[in-house]
């Protein structure tokens, strides 16, 4: 027998939760706090078992319900799922069963795609895992059913690690020539695409480097999307709706804007700080 988990009485105090398959949702942490400086969130980062990209579908649900749960019981009142392949894996599912609202990356990736396009060719960069989901052209088609929308989705594994490697400079020549081979293909594939989704939360450190290979490899000019930005804005809406959005006097207390947990330690100082664009003060090692 399932029992349904009674919806708590939501209060501003509460902080936001937000989780990742390791520290690349910093990205939308720090977009969150820019967009909403008056917010508390809890993060957690499963860098124990990083990279989720590569995992089953099944896997990768597994690994979203424990940080859900552990989220949940830092009482937050809304979970971010600052992972693409988290989000494209595990949206529905914890949707039902969370007592609270989630937020995945994929829904606010693909509207803002949709806002942007004018041609409705789109294109999606992504790990494997996000690509095989098929999850950004399903939101995308369910937000701009019109006949002449063409989607066109490219795994890009490598970029990933190129970005924790920390080679994200536009001049870097290994990352143009990675670069350079995906959106070859996808440039091929789609020539006419005018808006590209960076369907990853590591992409966004890379975009100078994107948009030097992009502006090389379409004639035209293309719109990046970024899920990190178009997340935060989504998020700033949410608490809006729920009547539950901070304001500058909901704290009195001097606690941390962001509580970081994660489950391995290892570079996540190092390679943390790279994706908040700033120290990541203290780190809390969790197991789940
Ligand atoms: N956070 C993942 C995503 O946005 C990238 C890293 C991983 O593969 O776990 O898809």
């Amino acid at each position: 027998m399932t029992v349904a988990l009674s919806k708590p009485t939501l209060t501003a105090e509460q902080p936001i939760g937000v989780f990742d398959s390791g520290v690349g949702g910093l990205t939308v942490a720090k977009a969150v706090m820019a967009r909403l400086p008056h917010e508390r969130l809890i993060y957690l980062g499963d860098t124990a078992r990083v990279p989720y990209g590569t995992r089953s579908q099944a896997t990768v649900l597994r690994y979203s319900r424990n940080a859900a749960r552990f989220l949940l019981r830092h009482s937050v009142k809304l979970v971010l799922i600052a992972c693409n392949t988290a989000s494209a894996a595990a949206l529905d599912a914890l949707n039902q069963e969370l007592p609270v609202g989630v937020l995945g990356a994929v829904e606010p990736g693909a509207a803002a795609a949709v806002a942007a396009t004018q041609s409705g060719v789109i294109g999606v960069i992504g790990t494997l895992a996000t690509v095989r989901s098929g999850a950004y052209e399903r939101a995308i088609r369910r937000m701009r059913p019109q006949p002449d929308t063409r989607i066109e989705a490219q795994a890009c594994p490598l970029l990933v690690p190129l970005v924790e490697e920390g080679w994200t400079a536009p001049d870097d020549a290994v990352s143009q020539l990675v670069l350079h081979r995906y959106l070859t293909e996808l440039a091929r594939r789609s020539p006419a695409m005018d808006t590209l989704v960076l369907g990853c939360t590591h992409y966004p450190l890379l975009r100078p480097a994107i948009e030097r290979a992009v502006a090389e490899l379409w004639t035209h000019p293309v719109t990046l999307v970024d899920s990190a930005q178009a997340m935060a804005e989504e998020t700033a809406r949410r608490l809006q709706d729920d009547h539950v959005l901070a304001s500058a006097n909901t704290w009195s207390d001097a606690s941390p804007r962001l509580t970081c947990f994660v489950t391995d330690e290892a570079r996540v100082s190092e390679v943390g700080s790279r994706f908040l664009g700033q120290a990541l003060a203290s780190v809390q090692l969790v197991d789940l």
